[in-house]
């Protein structure tokens, strides 16, 4: 399996400036051997996806539990892939913090959003005081449930349309990256309770130049990138560090 390069530009970038990214990355060369996703904000993902090279998906960064309906503010999954979307996240932790969304309905999303032909990257990851009291594995197999109980979709089978990001929260844009041993054991986590072969990335803190120290570790499967993947040379170094 390639490795997956998935980029989250969280709120930034507007539809101009997404516009003018998607242009200048469809005159740089295809890599080889790397997937690769960006998740522009909602407003500029029809322009980015407008303008991007092929080799590059786009992606929408939350869907909403329905696909149409009395839900101000929340994004369609089957409206995002009418914008270009062919991957959604899920679960992220400064949407779960924001929002206080809950299990039942990040079960509900991932579901709209396999319905809607998108491939899903849930999120999950443990807080600082959880990990210093010693409860990253409970804390991870309680947001893995909603991965598990979706019907219909084995997150271990090939091809599987759903993986998972395991995203320490403390080193989501911090500077301080887990080490990539501790990357793996949380991979490790998600593969006990999901199955040998979920695909799982890492995100917290990736740069170019610690990227290659995650893969190394041979359990990671890819890294989903937030602060390193906002410039055209940032998100370029990052696939040539993959490839
Ligand atoms: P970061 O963000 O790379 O800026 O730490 C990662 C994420 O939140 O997905």
């Amino acid at each position: 399996m390639r490795p997956v390069v998935a980029a989250n530009w969280k709120m930034n970038h507007g539809p101009a400036a997404a516009r003018e990214f998607g242009e200048a990355l469809a005159v740089r060369g295809a890599p080889d051997g790397v997937e690769v996703v960006v998740f522009p904000p909602a407003l500029s993902l029809p322009e980015f996806a407008r303008h991007k090279p092929t080799w590059i998906a786009a992606g929408v960064q939350s869907v909403g539990v329905e696909v149409a309906g009395a839900h101000t503010g929340e994004n369609s999954a089957a409206m995002a892939r009418e914008a270009g979307a062919t991957w959604a996240l899920v679960g992220h932790s400064e949407r779960r913090t924001a929002l206080f969304h809950g299990g039942y309905s990040f079960q509900r999303r991932m579901e709209v959003a396999l319905d809607a032909g998108l491939t899903v990257v849930y999120c999950c990851g443990e807080r600082e005081h959880q990990r210093e009291s010693g409860e990253t594995e409970e804390v991870l197999r309680k947001q893995l449930e909603p991965v598990r109980k979706l019907s219909g979709e084995e997150p271990s089978s090939p091809g599987s349309r759903v993986l998972v990001a395991y995203e320490p929260v403390w080193a989501i844009g911090s500077g301080h990256p887990a080490t990539p041993s501790d990357a793996a054991m949380g991979a490790n986590i998600c593969r006990r309770v999901l199955g040998d072969d979920v695909r799982v990335l890492y995100g917290g803190s990736v740069n170019a130049d610690n990227l290659r120290s995650f893969l190394g570790e041979g359990e990671v499967d890819g890294v989903l990138v937030g602060g390193a993947s906002l410039t055209l040379d940032g998100l370029m170094a990052l696939i040539r560090a993959a490839a």
